[in-house]
């Protein structure tokens, strides 16, 4: 009954964190591609030949449904892969629904046309990858009318995340802040569009100030994981047993996931 999660990196680990305490039955296999790290600065097709062999991975592994707790790959490879590469009885789905539907007010599923929703200006953080692909635009412009959105590309705060260089870190966020303000001065909500992010979003929150409301996405991807199963239980793959799984060093992504969860991680090979 295992699930797959997939990130490029330890960024994903934020999503394991909310799926495994709002699903603790669920044993889950999370792969993390750190050898190649960061996704962000890639291209298109690069991002998609590396998402494919991972999600692959993740398939043998057990998992016949995995999430990519990634919002580059998401944007930049999930259609294609679903129009053309995922076989008839696997799933793969992105973290971006999830959290376009909370910004706009909707339930699951919910296809009804466009309509007017409360907040109109809206910052979206991701990475270089993500921001270019316009998925989030896309995706918004489905559910909802007048949204200004504001992008910027936060160079180097993965790099950062995954080298364990949290003063970087927090430096490039406020610099990403004050350039994004400079854009649009006043934004309501910021978005967190990279799964790495909530790892420094108290961070994100206090350079925004208290007035933004910031949506990150692994409590709102748990919600609806939880929603998915309970309406699609055979999607719960043959696998029994939960792992972590890098192409990384084992030793020294198990340190920095240790670090960033505060609980004993234990990764190995994939
Ligand atoms: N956590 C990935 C995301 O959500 C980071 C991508 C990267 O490796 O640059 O976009």
């Amino acid at each position: 009954m295992a699930v797959g999660i997939f990130d490029s990196g330890l960024g994903g680990l934020t999503v394991w964190d909310a799926v495994s305490r709002r699903l603790p039955d669920v044993p889950f296999v999370y792969l993390g591609d750190n050898a190649n790290a960061p996704y962000g600065v890639r291209n298109p097709d690069d991002i998609y030949a590396l998402t494919t062999a991972s999600v692959a991975r993740l398939f043998e592994a057990g998992c016949d449904l995995v999430i990519l707790a990634c919002n580059t790959a998401s944007a930049a490879a999930l259609r294609r892969m679903q129009e053309s590469w995922v076989p008839r009885d696997k799933r793969v789905l992105g973290v971006f629904v999830p959290l376009i539907e909370a910004l706009t007010e909707r339930q699951w599923g919910d296809n009804s046309p466009p309509r007017e929703v409360a907040v109109k200006n809206v910052g979206l953080f991701a990475t270089p990858a993500t921001v270019a692909s316009r998925a989030f635009q896309r995706e918004l412009a489905f559910r909802a009318i007048g949204v200004d959105v504001e992008t910027q590309a936060c160079g180097g705060v993965v790099d950062a995340i995954e080298e364990g260089d949290m003063i970087l870190a927090e430096a490039l966020v406020r610099s990403h802040v004050e350039a994004l303000k400079r854009k649009m001065p006043h934004p309501e909500a910021a978005v967190l569009g990279c799964t790495h992010y909530p790892l420094v979003q108290e961070v994100f929150q206090d350079a925004l100030g208290p007035d933004v409301v910031v949506y990150s996405q692994p409590d709102l991807v748990a919600e609806s994981l939880a929603d998915y199963l309970a309406r699609r239980p055979e999607m719960r793959g043959p696998g029994q047993e939960a792992r972590f799984l890098t192409t990384g060093d084992p030793r020294r992504v198990s340190n920095r996931a240790t670090q960033f969860l505060r609980r004993q991680i234990i990764f190995e090979a994939a």
